[in-house]
């Protein structure tokens, strides 16, 4: 935990209930040890999404699909959401929730390995979520950068690894150190690329949100 403990907890108290459906599928992603978002993540992603109104929002990292919903909720009505996913345990759970909720006409689940599939995705989208495989991120940035359009926003989540993110290589574990370099590699992309204004906030487990400049900027 990056964040002191009793903080996130405090934090995390003031908290308002989900819709009915969102605290369902919470209740059983926890409880088969998928991966979704956190709590503090969630209000953020929230917030982010009230401000920003995207009408079209790209995931990548659908796992059962909570933060899809999740987002679905959030962001203006009319609003179409792709996300894409490659456990084929995970996909047709996704799925099942979509409809359980009524969103499988607003929710795209595209199959495959994000890398294959952001490289046929065409048009531009408002906002993108990466929550997928920390170690490809820096490999998927010219395809997020080719899909965001100017002025898009793209959140990345899980960015400081729990703190290791900070820690040399050598005091990292060996099979984390490949996933600590392009995190780092990935960090510093964000931060000095002429088309992105980035911050790295520790919330959560480290959230990077970025915006693409517009044209002169
Ligand atoms: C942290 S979970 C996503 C959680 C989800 N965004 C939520 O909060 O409800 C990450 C997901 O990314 C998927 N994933 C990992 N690598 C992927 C890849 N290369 N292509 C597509 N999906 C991938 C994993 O199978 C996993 O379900």
């Amino acid at each position: 935990m990056i964040v002191d403990e009793r903080i996130v907890t405090f934090i995390n108290s003031l908290e308002t209930e989900n819709s009915e459906i969102l605290e369902a599928v919470e209740q059983e992603a926890l409880s088969t040890y998928v991966p979704i978002i956190r709590k503090e993540m969630q209000s953020f992603l929230k917030v982010l999404l009230m401000i920003q109104k995207p009408m079209c929002i790209l995931e990548v990292g659908t796992a059962v699909g909570f933060s899809a919903l999740l987002m679905s909720e959030a962001a203006p009505e009319g609003c179409r959401i792709t996300t894409i996913e490659n456990y084929e345990k995970r996909i047709p759970i996704a799925r099942e929730n979509f409809r359980r909720a009524g969103k499988e006409e607003q929710i795209t689940l595209i199959e495959g390995d994000a890398m294959d599939v952001l490289k046929t995705l065409e048009g531009s989208f408002d906002f993108i979520f990466m929550d997928a495989a920390k170690g490809q991120y820096i490999r998927y940035m010219p395809q997020v950068l080719r899909l965001l359009r100017p002025g898009g926003t793209l959140v990345t989540d899980n960015v400081l690894q729990d703190g290791d993110i900070i820690e040399s290589r050598f005091a990292v574990e060996r099979r984390n150190r490949t996933i600590h370099s392009r995190m780092r590699e990935y960090l510093y992309e964000l931060k000095h690329h002429e088309l992105l204004t980035t911050s790295i906030i520790p919330l959560g487990d480290g959230v990077a949100v970025s915006v693409k400049k517009q044209e002169g900027e």
